[in-house]
């Protein structure tokens, strides 16, 4: 589990970018921070890793005060995943993948093994395994950032906006296929996106935050819409139209839970047209 109990950041220029936030991430789950731009879901994240430092409160990591684990020790455990992946451009694809094993000092060979085992997880044809990232479709380079975050096995992953910079219907592709990646891995995930839409789709808790890092709401997706806590969270859910939607994905959710029949027959669907657009997205260009 991860905690954060009071933590307040304020940057050096006086910006409080999260202000007294209380919040319990559970394990093997996917928590979502949704909020509008500057409300410091990426700041919230980054204290995570100690990347960013808070000014008061405490985060822990499985019951350890962040503070006393050295960073790269830290973040060993925890994967990070970026929009528009952030891979390393003069690196081919299996050793942007390969690049935690290397630093942890695998042999090239069972690194890259292990980069060829997780590029078939995350959809990724091998034949790709020898190109350079600007070779890739968006869709295809958000796989190998997933792939990337998750070479060494780490219990934790965060990930900011990882599916933002690609079309809706890739982006509708990555998301079921992310869907059916974490019932295989069941990591606990920190996602960060200011998509309502996205955060129903994906979380099991969401956490809206509101401009000043103040947390509105942290409640489950059907919490979310049957108990909206004030004004700024109904608005943000965006009327009816995003009842409609909330509601869609419930009952999705409800018949996953009837029978496995069901959700097998959506990850498939999902996984296929996944595939197809990215296929399209690359000969597009
Ligand atoms: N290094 C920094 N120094 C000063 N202010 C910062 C710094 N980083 C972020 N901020 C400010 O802190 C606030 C929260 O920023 P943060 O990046 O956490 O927001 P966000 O919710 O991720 O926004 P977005 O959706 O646009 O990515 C914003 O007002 C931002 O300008
Ligand atoms: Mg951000």
């Amino acid at each position: 589990m991860i905690t954060f109990d009071g933590v307040t950041k304020r940057y050096p220029d006086g910006t409080v970018a999260v202000d007294g936030l209380d919040l319990e991430i559970p394990v093997g789950r996917i928590t979502v921070l949704v909020g509008p731009s500057g409300c410091g879901k990426t700041t919230t994240l980054r204290m995570i890793n100690r990347m960013v430092e808070p000014t008061a409160g405490t985060v822990t990591v499985d019951g350890r005060d962040v503070r006393g684990v050295d960073p790269p020790t830290l973040r060993r455990g925890i994967g990070y995943v970026i929009q528009q992946a952030g891979l390393f451009p003069h690196r081919t694809v299996v050793d942007n993948i390969a690049t935690v094993p290397y630093l942890l000092g695998w042999d090239k060979k069972k690194a890259r093994a292990r980069a060829y085992e997780l590029m078939e997880r995350v959809g990724l044809d091998p034949a790709l395994a020898r190109r350079y990232p600007a070779q890739l479709s968006g869709g295809q380079q958000q796989r190998v950032g997933v792939a990337r975050a998750l070479a060494a096995d780490p219990p934790i992953l965060l990930m900011d906006e990882p599916f933002s910079a690609v079309d809706p219907i890739v982006r509708a592709g990555l998301q079921e296929e992310f869907l059916r990646l974490q019932r295989e891995l069941e990591k606990t995930i920190v996602f960060v996106t200011h998509d309502i839409d996205e955060a129903v789709k994906l979380g099991h808790r969401i956490a809206v935050f509101r401009v000043g890092g103040v947390l509105a709401q942290y409640a489950t997706p059907d919490e979310l819409l049957d108990r909206p806590a004030d004004d700024f969270v109904a608005d943000f859910l965006g009327g009816e139209r995003g009842i409609r939607r909330l509601r869609f994905f419930k009952e999705l959710d409800e018949e996953e839970a009837a029978g496995g029949g069901t959700a097998g027959g959506r990850t498939g669907s999902g996984g296929t047209a996944a595939g197809g657009d990215d296929r399209t997205a690359a000969a597009g260009r």
